[in-house]
């Protein structure tokens, strides 16, 4: 593990930008150019309310925020601030970003929302030992980001979840996730990120 860093909130607005930004001055620092980037789980938050509840730290719009972001309201309702902190903190590295997620709906509010940006959108279950396969993923980005998701999956699937996160890392490639890899257990830890390194060949 490189690092670990506290972050606080769930998809509101500057969650990770602190922890994104580290990870780019590493890269700067490692002189790398242009960057293929997995976003696993983007998830979405709710247009005009999310927004004001900047790193998670108004309590009430976050109870409301919550609340607004589970109901069935079209896609022009949801953003994401996730996927727009990594396109604007990488901007220096011409990013080639992948966004998956095994629903629908947050990849339709990612397209929809970073439509002119270098972002594609692929369905997958993380939990899925040929996730990676199917989804023609296998081993190619330089960094896998992938926030508050490895907590959905079914517990006894968590370690087939984090396999496919080493797998979808290219050679080199950096892991960033809030789950504890640590081999005390499958448990979030909250308001923590792990930063892996995959090693070379
Ligand atoms: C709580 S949101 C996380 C949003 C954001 N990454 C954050 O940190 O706030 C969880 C996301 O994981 C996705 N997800 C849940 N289970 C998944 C699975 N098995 N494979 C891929 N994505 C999954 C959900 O659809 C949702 O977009």
């Amino acid at each position: 593990m490189l690092y670990h860093l506290n972050v606080k909130t769930t998809t509101f607005v500057n969650r990770n930008t602190d922890l994104f930004r580290r990870i780019q001055a590493q890269l700067i620092a490692a002189d790398r150019k242009k960057l293929k980037i997995l976003q696993v789980g983007p998830g979405m938050a709710t247009k005009f309310v999310g927004r004001f509840n900047d790193y998670g730290r108004w309590r009430p719009v976050k109870r409301l925020e919550t609340v607004l972001r589970r109901l069935p309201l079209p896609d022009a309702c949801y953003e994401n601030y996730e996927t727009g902190e990594l396109l604007s903190v990488f901007r220096a590295h011409e990013p080639e970003l992948t966004v998956a997620d095994i629903a629908r709906k947050p990849l339709n509010v990612v397209a929809r929302n970073f439509r002119d940006a270098p972002v594609m959108t692929v369905r997958l279950d993380l939990s899925d030992r040929r996730a990676g396969e199917s989804a023609g993923l296998l081993g190619k980005f330089d960094l896998v980001v992938c926030m508050a998701t490895v907590v959905r999956v079914p517990r006894k699937l968590q370690g087939t979840a984090l396999e496919n996160l080493v797998k979808f890392a290219a050679p080199g490639g950096l892991i960033v996730t809030d789950q504890d890899m640590t081999g005390c257990g499958m448990a979030r830890i909250e308001g923590i990120s792990h930063v892996f390194r995959k090693p070379a060949d």
